[in-house]
């Protein structure tokens, strides 16, 4: 099925994944409405930086606002074509698009232990819940969903796959189930066509400065050493943003209710990715061990037969081909 005539909705699109999705939308002829509450877990300027491209298209809308207050607001001018989420403001933001893209969180892994759970709940969660809400009042054609690779947790066996029973090792794991089960209620009980993508670790150019090459790039442009957790065999399916970005255009076409993995067909242990940085930068690196982190997994490793099967999905992009255009463009 073909998607319908109407504006796109991102989530997010001031973060790392979501700019890079506005931009690709704009260029691809959509047009797009951002929503973003800039949440201060980095620099408000590199947000800013992020949709510096988008904000000069004159086919971009932004809606700097959290969800939830859209969600409590009552739709502008006057009473709403209904009560409740019927009648929100983020109702009316959604109405008429051919499809939103849900990628609002509060990202990271590790962060997400003792009180600042409550944060993870509110953004993941609850935010999810009422943009599915509003995405049915508004009836809202297609719903895609930015799940991780979290919910895995650590399994017995790789790759991983859809089928397996999720055992997220982290809360920010736990949040994100959650918001893949929320998305699976509102398929089967409300009839939204829900879709949840699993990205597996992103890296490239914006990415946010908590994840691992971010730090690692910075550090070895300051001389510093690499703070690595743990003994660098732990082994990530790295993901560069631009097929992140094609599986979630790819994901348009995408069964209802469907459920699959995006990785990038570049599982690497972190002590050889770091060598890879490396060799990319003309640096050697010197490495600082500290503890594994609580909440952090073993090993990653996507089984895209799934994404294959139904969107086509073909990641192309190298670990050190990635790693390039994320040095070349570091800020
Ligand atoms: P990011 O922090 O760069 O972007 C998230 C954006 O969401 C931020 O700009 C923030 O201001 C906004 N936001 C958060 N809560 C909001 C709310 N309630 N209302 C409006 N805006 C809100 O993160 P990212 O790395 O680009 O991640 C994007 C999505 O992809 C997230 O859902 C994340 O869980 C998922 N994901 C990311 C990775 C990765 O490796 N980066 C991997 C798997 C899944
Ligand atoms: C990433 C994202 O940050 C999450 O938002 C996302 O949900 C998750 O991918 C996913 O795939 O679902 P993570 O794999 O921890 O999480 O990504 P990085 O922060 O880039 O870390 C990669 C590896 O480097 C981990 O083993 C981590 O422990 C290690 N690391 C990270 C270090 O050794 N040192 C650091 O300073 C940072």
């Amino acid at each position: 099925m073909g998607l319908v005539m109407g504006h796109m909705v991102v989530t997010a699109c001031a973060g790392f994944i979501g700019s890079h999705l506005t931009d690709r939308l704009l260029a691809d002829g959509h047009a797009v409405v951002g929503i973003d509450s800039f949440e201060d877990c980095y620099p408000r300027a590199m947000k800013e930086a992020n949709l510096a491209g988008a904000r000069a298209n004159p086919a971009f809308t932004l809606h700097e606002a959290n969800i939830l207050d859209l969600a409590a607001e009552a739709a502008p001018g006057g009473p709403g074509p209904g009560e409740g989420a019927e009648g929100s403001a983020l109702a009316a933001l959604l109405r008429g698009s051919a499809c939103v893209y849900h990628l609002a969180a509060q990202p990271g892994v590790r962060a997400s232990w003792g009180s600042s759970f409550e944060v993870y709940a509110r953004h993941n969660v609850l935010a999810t819940q009422q943009l599915l809400e509003a995405c049915g009042a508004a009836q809202v054609p297609k719903v895609i969903y930015a799940s991780s690779s979290s919910v895995y947790g650590d399994q017995d066996e790789l790759p991983l796959h859809e089928n397996m029973v999720p055992r997220p090792r982290s809360p920010y794991g736990v949040t994100k189930l959650a918001g893949e089960h929320l998305c699976g209620l509102y398929h089967a009980n409300r009839g939204l066509d829900t879709v949840a993508l699993r990205f597996f670790t992103v890296y490239g150019p914006r990415q946010r400065p908590d994840m691992a090459f971010y730090k690692f790039i910075s550090a070895m442009l300051e001389g510093r050493e690499i703070v690595i957790y743990g003994d660098g065999a732990q082994t990530r399916d790295f993901t560069y943003v631009d097929d992140i970005v094609e599986g979630l255009v790819l994901a348009q076409s995408a069964p209802p209710g469907a459920l699959m993995n995006l990785g990038g067909g570049n599982r690497v242990s972190l002590a050889e990715a770091i060598a890879t940085l490396g060799e990319v930068m003309g640096v050697q690196p010197r490495l600082a061990v500290r503890p594994v982190e609580a909440g952090d997994v073993r090993d990653t490793w996507a089984d895209v037969e799934c994404a294959r099967a139904l969107i086509a999905y073909s990641p192309t992009w190298s670990l050190s081909a990635g790693l390039l255009a994320e040095v070349a463009r570091f800020a």
